[in-house]
Formats: structure tokens, C-alpha cells, sequence
């Protein structure tokens, strides 16, 4: 079977800072990251610890002060499409249907609108929203719509999926069943993901690799790599058990010190 070469994304040495009124801000310092193939990366951190502005910078919204972002051996020097944001609101489009929001990014790419909606259908499918193609996204519940804005990330095929707390206005419910829909997804479609939460549980449950950040300036504090229990849930165990087991409460209680621990020393 023919495969396409694994997708990499290596980060060196970036900082990035914002003029503001009082003068420079450090977002970001000296951040190294090397990323690889199907990497569910997952990053954590207090607010401000620049989570954000390193999602930004990966999508080519932002550019880099100092250091450098190669995706697949290519400095990332804009926006472009093997990269698929999902962003907090969903920012889908009220005055198109659901098909022609997952459909949008292909018609902008001048893509016949038969063969883009055979590929919106698909991508409806992976988030379980076949039956609502029809509907008026807004008819739709707010977990209902940020299904449809991850079809629609996924629409134009990216190596890279970039979503910045995309279930953070969810209840805990729609959430966890998200969460679960994602994997499935992550796991028919094999995609780089990079997934900004403020939830430890949901990190640990997601991750196959954690990036804890700390603030003042936003630093990478700890990567955790080889994280199980993603590959737990899609191999058939119960997400309660693997989020009450032990070894899942122990990485829990060690990334919110890390978290913690640098909150206190800067009050
Ligand atoms: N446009 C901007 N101009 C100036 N400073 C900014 C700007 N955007 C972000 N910052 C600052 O950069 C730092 C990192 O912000 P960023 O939004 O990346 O953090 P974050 O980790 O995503 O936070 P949150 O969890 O609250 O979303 C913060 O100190 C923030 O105030
Ligand atoms: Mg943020």
C-alpha cells in the first residue's frame, strides 16, 4: 500500500515577542519542539504561557521574532492549506448549510462543488453528523457545531490539524463525547494534531505527547512523550476506567504540579 512520508514539525529556538504600549512582550522563549508522524501533541499551561501564540505561529498567522518553524523540511512562512485550524467559536459561516460549511475551504480552492461535497459528506461521517448535512448550522447545538468546524478543518486533507481549545465552551458531557468522536477521527485519518486545552484530564485522555508550558515568559516546561491512554480508549477500554486507573491519576496529579508550581513563585 502506498503511504504519504510521515509529517514533521520541527520548532528551534522560537521566540516571539509582542510591541506593546510599555514596549516588547515575551510571548514565547527559546521554545524547541520536534514533532512527528501521528503525534496527537497536546498543549497545557496556565494562561498566558503563550499556548496561543505557538499555535499562531505553527498556522503561519503570526511570525516568529527570533528561531525558526520547518514543517515537512519547509520554513512555515504564512498560512497554508496542509494546515486545518479549529478555533475556540467555531467561526462557521450562518448564511451557508452545514454541507457548504465543510465544503467552504474546497470551494475556495476552486474545487467542483459535486466532488466537494462527496468529500464534505466524508468528513461529516468521521464526526458522526451524517444526518445533519441539510441543516442550518444555526439549528445546530454548540457541540453540533464544533463537530461541523472539525469536518470542515479536515476537509482539505492537512497534515497538520491546529485547534486552540476547540471544546473549552463545551459542558462536561458534549465534551467528553467530543473528546472520543476526536480520537476516532485522529485515528482513521492519522493526522499531526496540535490541541490547546486547559484541562489536564482531557490532555491526558487525548495526548499521545504533552507540551506543559509555563508563563513569565512562556517556556516548555516538560514534554511528555508515549502517553497511553488515547490508544487505551480507541483499542475498546471504557474512558471512565482509563481516566480513574492509576497510572492516569498519578501523570494527572505530576503535570498540575509543574503547572502549579510556577503559578505560586510568580503569585
Ligand atoms: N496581540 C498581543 N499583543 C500583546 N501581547 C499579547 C498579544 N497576544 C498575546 N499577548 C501576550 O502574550 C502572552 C501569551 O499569550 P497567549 O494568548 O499566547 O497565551 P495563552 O497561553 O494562549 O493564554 P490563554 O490560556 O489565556 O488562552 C500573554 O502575556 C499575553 O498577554
Ligand atoms: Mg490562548
Amino acid at each position: 500500500m502506498l503511504r504519504t512520508p510521515a509529517t514533521t514539525l520541527h520548532i528551534h529556538d522560537l521566540t516571539v515577542r509582542y510591541g506593546t504600549a510599555q514596549g516588547p512582550r515575551v510571548a514565547l522563549a527559546n521554545v524547541n519542539l520536534q514533532l512527528a508522524g501521528d503525534d496527537f501533541v497536546v498543549a497545557i499551561g496556565a494562561s498566558g504561557c503563550g499556548k496561543t501564540t505557538l499555535l499562531n505561529c505553527i498556522a503561519g498567522f503570526l511570525p516568529a521574532s527570533s528561531g525558526q518553524l520547518v514543517l515537512n523540511g519547509v520554513p512555515i512562512q504564512g498560512p497554508g492549506a496542509e494546515r486545518g485550524v479549529v478555533f475556540q467559536k467555531n467561526a462557521l459561516l450562518p448564511w451557508l448549510g452545514v454541507l457548504d460549511n465543510v465544503a467552504l475551504p474546497l470551494k475556495l480552492r476552486g474545487i467542483g462543488k459535486a466532488q466537494r461535497h462527496d468529500i464534505a459528506r466524508a468528513k461529516l461521517a468521521l464526526v458522526g453528523l451524517s444526518d445533519l448535512e441539510d441543516r442550518a448550522v444555526w439549528e445546530l447545538s454548540g457541540g453540533m457545531q464544533q463537530r461541523v468546524g472539525i469536518a470542515r478543518a479536515l476537509a482539505s486533507d492537512p497534515a497538520v490539524l491546529l485547534m486552540d481549545e476547540p471544546l473549552g465552551a463545551l459542558d462536561a458531557f458534549t465534551r467528553e463525547g467530543i473528546q472520543e468522536t476526536l480520537l476516532r477521527a485522529w485515528a482513521q485519518t492519522r493526522k499531526m494534531v496540535f490541541f490547546i486545552t486547559h484541562s489536564v484530564e482531557e490532555a491526558l485522555f487525548l495526548g499521545t505527547r504533552l507540551v506543559v508550558m509555563t508563563p513569565h515568559p512562556g517556556t516548555v516546561a516538560k514534554v511528555m512523550d508515549d502517553l497511553p491512554f488515547s490508544r487505551q480508549f480507541l483499542a475498546g477500554a471504557d474512558a471512565r476506567q482509563i481516566k480513574s486507573q492509576a497510572e492516569f491519576i498519578d501523570l494527572r496529579e505530576e503535570v498540575l504540579d509543574l503547572i502549579y508550581r510556577k503559578e505560586h513563585v510568580y503569585g
